[in-house]
């Protein structure tokens, strides 16, 4: 994929993407050391989890002949926003199926798939539930369609996510990253050593389905131990956060010179903190916390005024 995106005109991939270490007072406090991962640099448009978990899906269409990607999300899903990216960058007709109605809706991520060529349909609430409904998904089926499941979460996803591990130069003795769907932790699960740990921050409120949908997407994983999710630091659910939280994000965010928002990033960086103010990381440990991008939900946040 790497050839074909890196003479796209909205940029170049940077892979291995960067390894930043953070310093920071709390970090000597809990006698920890703490790096980030930044995938959210590895491409403007393509970034974080979504380069990762799209690779080997636009590998597999290259492979069976498909023409065209079908995907699903929210106005403003950042999946919806990477997929119309690569869908341009590599030539492949995109449509995203879109929670809402289409006038409810327009914002700059929507706005951008558009320009990018991506086709919108607007469902209702109710039927987009059925989006993983066999029954209902058989009307967007065709022989030169490859359909993606929403977050870009599926069996393929592993692959993709599992190569960062082998990008950074020593073994960590804690990963940390976001989780809502649970894919991008399915392909960390699938490409750490043994003996590293992950802590998985889940972004929203009611996650016990997540380990599930873990096992369902690398079943493997039901047998590799050192992993768990966080599940009490949603701070109200997904996509909600207070404004304690958000100045918490912005503060750590000056003081590290790291750029976070607070859906995913910030959140999970709130969520890593939380931890270690408990006592729950032993002392010692040397942290690599996984930036997923996402960094432009950050203008549909500002459009909706609440920033
Ligand atoms: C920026 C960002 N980070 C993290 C996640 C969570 O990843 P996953 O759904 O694979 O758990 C998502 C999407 O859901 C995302 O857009």
């Amino acid at each position: 994929m790497q050839a074909s995106l890196s003479s796209a005109p909205d940029g170049h991939a940077t892979l291995p993407s960067p390894l930043q270490r953070l310093h920071h007072p709390l970090l000597t406090r809990y006698g920890v050391e703490l790096w980030c991962k930044r995938d959210d640099l590895i491409h403007p448009a393509i970034s974080g989890n979504k380069w990762r978990k799209l690779k080997y899906h636009l590998l597999h269409a290259r492979e069976h002949g498909k023409q065209h990607l079908l995907s699903f999300g929210g106005a403003y899903s950042n999946h919806i926003h990477a997929l119309a990216a690569a869908g341009y960058q590599t030539g492949l007709r995109t449509t995203g199926i879109i929670r809402g109605e289409a006038d409810a809706v327009s914002n700059t991520t929507l706005r951008d798939a558009r320009r990018w060529g991506m086709d919108l349909v607007f469902v209702d609430r109710q039927s987009y539930r059925r989006r993983q409904d066999p029954d209902w998904l058989a009307q967007f089926d065709a022989p030169d369609t490859l359909i993606v499941p929403e977050g870009g979460s599926s069996p393929l996803a592993i692959p993709g996510v599992a190569e960062l591990v082998g990008e950074v130069p020593f073994s960590p003795d804690l990963w940390v990253l976001p989780c809502a769907s649970g894919g991008t932790l399915a392909g960390l699960i699938a490409g750490k050593r043994d003996r590293e740990q992950i802590l998985a921050i889940a972004v929203l409120k009611g996650g016990d389905f997540i380990t599930d949908e873990v096992y369902r997407l690398h079943p493997a994983a039901a047998s590799i131990p050192g992993w768990r999710i966080a599940l009490d630091h949603h701070d109200g659910g997904y996509a909600k956060f207070s404004p304690a939280l958000w100045q918490w994000v912005q503060n750590f965010s000056a003081d590290t010179d790291l750029p976070l928002e607070p859906i995913y990033s910030g959140k999970a960086m709130w969520g890593l903190f939380r931890e270690l103010a408990a006592g729950r990381i032993a002392p010692g440990s040397k942290i690599v916390f996984i930036h997923t991008g996402g960094m432009q939900g950050l203008a549909g946040l500002r459009e909706q005024g609440r920033l």
